[in-house]
């Protein structure tokens, strides 16, 4: 037997250890492993039980991702794992699933075919399945349903989120939890079980409900999955899946679990979500700064300004338990930002989210402060002030004075150029753009913006600061808005077009929020203040190139005091609760504002506003990926997931792309470039790749072969350990 299952004896209890490292995947051979461990231990007389344990940091983390991409219709996971957890479930020998790390997916479906489980206090359970567009597929969906019932089963395969061992342990699912060494307590709980009747998870249906109570529980979460998983198939197969366990006898449920899988399996929505599953791991891969180099300590930090956003990454950092010092220019101004976090905590609690005594913990990790005096003892400071150059460059000449020499020099900036704030202290290789997404104790993403001098200490630093903060950093280059903003610029702007060519406000947003976003484009801005572009865009006016159409729209409103949501008008209006509703004076507005601009009204269809918004942002990310300022096309689509509401399932905007197939988005990019002039001239890497029958993974794939982009500085090839594709 080879190394990817070992099998030993401790005396009378055989010990077979899944070693299949980094997580113990269910790759091809270990199963078939398992199982002939399993006929071993069952024909040696002087064993009494086996236990089943994952070397390594975790038990099992399912079946093997990698392998899922190279299926064809007829293959799946499924064929090797369904014959061995029978296998296992029929042994003549007890058999204990001892659980340290995770036991994810196929992990959970293995131990759930073992007659008892024992875990460590500190592992967690779950079939995360749906999160990869697929549904448990060797038995979940069955199994589960019959050890913690049918309310919890549903939630876990529907919403993907694990439990811990302690809450399994109360649910029926962990029969022992263990404090010390995990192998030591299961094979004495191995001996006290041995020669003792074994449990059949399959063969047990007393919590499997009845039918005046189960309907109920399958429609609430048929509800709930329509709303928080709006467009997932996967949620509602996972739904029916266990309802056909409440129904069917345990072989039957199998095949209409089976059925549900594979139609899952083969989906675009596996495959993006799949994609998105690597992508989230790809994106701390850095060429030239690979995983060796030094990290510094950051241990305590230091925000500047106390606004919305100064704030929220004041909250990021000690909600990660590291103490900040929260500093603005005056008492009232502070007062507020501070009012502000209490105010965010509460609500949090209020939900139950967090207890009180944690919101009273990290409230003791933000200081407030007015002046620069204990700036000498941080590690790092994240400037969040206005959005304006001079004011960025004149914080950055004092933190040069104040801060010890090795501390960080952050800014949140969203648009402006690392270089030249950078350029206003004597350690350009200390700054680096930290760009947190609003509000940012929520959003997951966290750009991170290289400037020319930004060290690889730096660099390697904020990437894995960001893993510390549960952020997923995405670095990219210092180009105007970087890769989000840059990319949205266009996005909005056409949603402005569309509404000058005769398109209502609220079609555009609810086209693309049927498309799968969080909020539509006019929404988004309300939110984040109309104010906040408004006010960049008057910075940059001096470059903007002339006889390019410009939307006016937005500008015309912020001169009228509509901002948005804070002064609760802008392309809506709110109520005080900002509740939105369609705002008539904006229509009026914007029709003589178009009549005024000689811009003729017509129809628009959903799909023609989906087509503008999206391949806008399309068009923009090929720009930014062959100047190189972003790694990799994926790279582009984490941060849109994670930063813009982008629909997860459709695999960000390039794999989107790819799936509608380049040729096809071209083509229609070519007649927005005739029909709407210059703004519309297609990208040259998408012109090659969509000539050439190529995709942006393609793309990606030979990039990280060759060459890396020449704006992420000093770009070289892959060393081991730094890029693995
Ligand atoms: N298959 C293949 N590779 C996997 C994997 C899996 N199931 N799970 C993790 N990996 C790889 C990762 O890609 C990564 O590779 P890299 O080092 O080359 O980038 C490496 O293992 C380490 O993973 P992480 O960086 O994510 O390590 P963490 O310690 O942060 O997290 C984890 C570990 C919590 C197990 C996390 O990796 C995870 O959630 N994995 C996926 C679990 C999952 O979705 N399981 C269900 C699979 S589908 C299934 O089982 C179908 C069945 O019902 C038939």
């Amino acid at each position: 037997m080879n190394d990817l299952v070992r099998i030993t004896a401790d005396n009378d209890v055989a010990v077979i250890t899944i070693d299949n490292p980094p997580v113990n995947a269910l790759s091809p051979g270990v199963p078939e492993r398992i199982s002939a461990a399993i006929d071993q231990m069952n024909g040696d007389s002087a064993i009494k039980a086996a236990v089943v344990i994952g070397g390594g940091r975790t038990f099992v983390a399912g079946a093997d991702i990698k392998e899922f991409g190279k299926m064809t219709s007829g293959a799946s996971p499924r064929r090797s794992l369904l014959p061995l957890l029978l296998h296992i479930e029929d042994s003549g020998k007890p058999v204990v699933m001892a659980i340290h790390g995770n036991a994810f997916g196929g992990g959970l479906e293995l131990a759930m075919a073992g007659h008892y489980r024992i875990a460590s206090s500190t592992a967690q359970v779950g079939q995360p399945e749906v999160k990869l567009g697929i549904i448990p597929g060797a038995g979940g969906t069955q199994r589960l349903p019959r050890l913690v019932g049918v309310l919890k089963a549903v939630e876990m395969c529907a919403e993907g989120k694990p439990v811990s061992a302690r809450e399994a342990a109360t649910l029926g699912l962990i029969d022992r939890l263990i404090e010390g060494d995990l192998l030591a307590g299961a094979v004495s709980f191995a001996r006290e079980i041995a020669g003792k009747p074994a449990p059949k998870t399959r063969e047990r249906t007393e919590k499997l409900g009845t039918a005046t109570e189960n309907p109920a529980i399958f429609g609430a979460a048929r509800d709930a999955a329509g709303k928080k998983q709006r467009g997932m198939k996967a949620p509602l197969a996972a739904i029916d899946a266990v309802e056909a366990a409440t129904r069917l006898s345990f072989e039957e449920g199998c095949q209409a679990e089976a059925k549900l899988f594979t139609e899952c399996l083969f989906s675009d929505q596996s495959k993006a979500l799949i994609h998105i599953f690597f992508g989230e791991r790809e994106v701390a891969k850095i060429p030239d700064v690979p995983k060796e180099t030094p990290v510094l300590p950051v241990n305590r930090v230091a925000v500047v300004g106390s606004g919305t956003m100064g704030g929220g990454i004041a909250m990021v950092f000690a909600n990660a338990g590291i103490p900040v010092l929260l500093k603005d220019v005056d008492e009232a101004t502070l007062e507020l930002g501070i009012g502000k976090i209490r105010k965010n905590y509460a609500s949090s609690v209020q939900r139950g989210r967090f207890t009180q005594a944690f919101m009273d913990e990290r409230l003791q990790l933000i200081t407030p402060v007015l002046t620069y005096d204990d700036f000498s003892t941080v590690d790092m400071v994240v400037e969040a002030v206005f959005e304006g150059m001079e004011l960025k460059r004149a914080v950055f000449a004092d933190l040069d004075r104040v801060c010890r020499r090795g501390a960080i020099l952050a800014s949140n900036t969203s648009t402006l150029n690392i270089d030249e704030i950078a350029g206003a202290t004597s350690r350009p290789e200390a700054v680096i753009g930290t760009h947190f997404f609003s509000p940012a104790n929520v959003m997951r993403l966290l750009e991170i913006v290289r400037g020319k001098k930004s060290s690889k200490e730096v660099i390697a630093t904020c990437m894995q600061l960001s893993k510390k903060l549960g952020k997923i950093g995405v670095l990219v280059g210092n180009c105007r808005g970087f890769v989000g903003n840059r990319m949205f610029g266009p996005y909005r702007r056409e949603a402005q077009f569309l509404i000058e060519e005769g398109a209502d406000v609220e079609r555009v947003d609810q086209a693309l929020v049927e498309f799968g976003n969080a909020m539509g484009p006019l929404a988004t801005g309300d939110l984040a203040g109309l104010d906040v572009g408004w006010r960049i865009r008057k910075e940059y006016r001096h470059l903007e190139k002339t006889g390019i159409r410009q939307p006016f729209g937005e500008d015309r409103l912020c001169e009228l005091g509509r901002y948005g949501q804070k002064t609760l008008k802008g392309w809506y209006r709110y109520d005080e609760n900002r509740r939105a509703s369609a705002d008539p004076e904006v229509t009026t507005l914007l029709r003589k504002w178009s009549a005024d601009a000689g811009i003729p009204q017509r129809q628009i269809s959903d799909a023609e506003i989906v087509d503008r918004c999206v391949y806008a942002l399309v068009n923009e990310g090929a720009r930014i990926l062959e100047e190189g300022y972003a790694l990799r096309a994926v790279d582009i689509d984490i941060i849109y997931i994670n930063g813009y509401g982008f629909p997860a399932y459709r695999g960000g905007p390039m794999w989107h792309a790819d799936t509608v197939g380049l040729q096809r988005v071209y083509e229609r990019i070519c007649e927005f470039h005739q029909q709407h002039g210059e703004l519309w001239a297609p990208a040259p890497l998408l012109q090659r790749l969509a000539e050439a029958g190529k995709t942006f993974a393609e793309f990606d794939k030979a990039q990280v072969m060759a060459a890396y982009g020449p704006n992420l500085q000093e770009a070289a090839p892959a060393t081991e350990g730094s890029l693995r594709i």
